[in-house]
């Protein structure tokens, strides 16, 4: 049996929403724990699926996980890996999640052998690792690919290197920083991912003792260090979560406040939503989001690596942009293929048409309801908002997608208004 959600949309939201913690911070925070024999603790980890899916992969390859409930607002997690037991990184989880790959790391460093699933063709795109391998292959680990799985050793440490990506990836900076802080020396990578993700993951390092500068630049420098030891660190809010609920009212119409967000992080996002109409107020830690009436700007976006325009909020954005008052295009750089909400949002009454890695949207007065199905993680949340902007009950399937990425989305909506219930297919 598989949950769906049930909405009755065109109503505005008006409340107040708590942002979570990141999920894409959590994860390779969460892998860096296994660098360390001693007791990590993480706390503001959101509840979802995927971080449940690492969890049990972490548990398998030997680490001791502690949920201190006591917290009531903040989940805290705490991490212990006296010794690596297993290292063995299954196709059924790296296929779930193409995180769990970044466990090739730890398991080098510590274990001196792995053996982690290539993560296969995904719903978005091919998603190469060419990048990865070619690291491993530089820092010394010799690498053996046969039947679906990469087969890592090493015998000696893993070598310092001066490293110029191609393409500024973040899971492949996320690996790079998590192995040349034990590599043996000073390496450098160039062209390095700028996402606040990066800059927190090496924070979380250097608490460990790493010796990282330069992260949140395009060039990171890396002292290699013997061994790191147990830190606390607390994860920074989920920009791609506020950017979500930040165009959910932009669709919708409402007031809405978001609580808990770090506003520089969503700044490009923010000016095009108040270019397309949508007010905005910000402070701190808070972003008020207000919109008053029905007409939406069309605007021309691109997506692109941080600080451009996040592909994880491409879906969403879409959904406003086909609500617009005109034309607009959105070309996706980062994945090819990540279009397919693209056939669900036809089913609400959008217009919108593909070319290559274009999409030509003509703006629609409104939606109507529809049953649709969420094709992957973010393109469900651009269902969701369709939903809650057309008149009338509509259904979305497959909702497991959501619920790898978003923390109780649907409570956080109805406590605005929201008329959404999660029920059992
Ligand atoms: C991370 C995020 C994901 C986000 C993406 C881009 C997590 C858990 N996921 O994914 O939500 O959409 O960043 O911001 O943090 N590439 C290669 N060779 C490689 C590795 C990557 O060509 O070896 C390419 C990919 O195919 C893709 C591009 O680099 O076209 C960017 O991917 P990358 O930044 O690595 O995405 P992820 O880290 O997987």
């Amino acid at each position: 049996v598989m949950d769906l959600i049930e909405i009755i949309g065109n109503k505005p939201l008006e409340g107040k929403i708590k942002i979570s913690g990141s999920k894409n911070a959590s994860l390779p925070i969460m892998i860096a724990s296994l660098l360390t024999k001693e007791k990590v603790e993480i706390d503001n980890i959101p509840n979802l699926s995927d971080v449940s899916t690492l969890i049990d992969l972490m548990k398998s390859l030997g680490a001791d996980i502690e949920l201190d409930q006591s917290l009531k607002f903040k989940r805290k997690i705490s991490f212990t890996t006296r010794e690596i037991l297993h290292s063995e990184a299954s196709y059924d989880l790296v296929r779930k999640m193409r995180a769990s790959f970044w466990v090739l790391a730890p398991l080098i460093v510590r274990y001196g052998e792995a053996k982690v699933s290539l993560p296969g063709g995904c719903a978005i795109g091919i998603r190469p690792i060419d990048f990865y391998l070619s690291i491993l292959k530089k820092m010394g680990v010799k690498l053996d690919l046969k039947e679906g799985y990469v087969h890592a050793s090493i015998k000696n440490r893993l070598k310092s290197l001066n490293f110029s990506l191609d393409f500024p990836s973040v899971g492949v900076t996320h690996f790079f920083l998590m192995m040349a802080s034990l590599a043996d020396g000073k390496s450098i990578i160039k062209n390095a991912a700028r996402e606040p993700e990066v800059v927190a993951l090496a924070d979380m390092l250097n608490k460990m003792g790493a010796k990282i500068t330069g992260h949140g630049t395009s060039t990171i420098s890396i002292d290699g260090v013997g061994n790191l030891n147990g830190a606390k660190f607390s994860i920074p809010p989920d920009r791609i979560e506020a950017g979500t609920f930040a165009i959910a009212v932009s669709v919708t119409g409402g007031n809405i406040s978001l609580d808990g967000v770090n506003p520089n992080e969503i700044l490009l996002l923010s000016n095009l939503l108040q270019q397309s109409g949508t007010k905005i107020t910000t402070s701190k830690n808070q972003m008020k989001i207000k919109k008053d009436n029905h007409i939406i700007n069309s605007i021309d976006i691109s997506t692109a690596p941080y600080p451009g325009f996040p592909t994880d909020l491409q879906a969403q954005f879409m959904t406003l942009m086909a609500l617009g008052n005109g034309k607009s295009y959105i070309k996706e750089n980062i994945f090819e293929n990540r279009f397919m909400h693209v056939q669900e949002l036809a089913r609400f009454g959008a217009n919108i048409k593909l070319k290559g890695d274009t999409a030509l949207i003509k703006g629609v007065k409104e939606f109507n309801s529809a049953p649709v199905m969420a094709t992957d993680l973010r393109a469900s949340a651009s269902l969701i908002i369709a939903a809650l902007s057309a008149k009338g009950k509509s259904t979305i399937r497959r909702i497991y997608h959501l619920d790898r990425g978003f923390d109780k989305i649907e409570n956080k909506l109805k406590s605005c208004g929201a008329k959404i219930e999660r029920k059992r297919d």
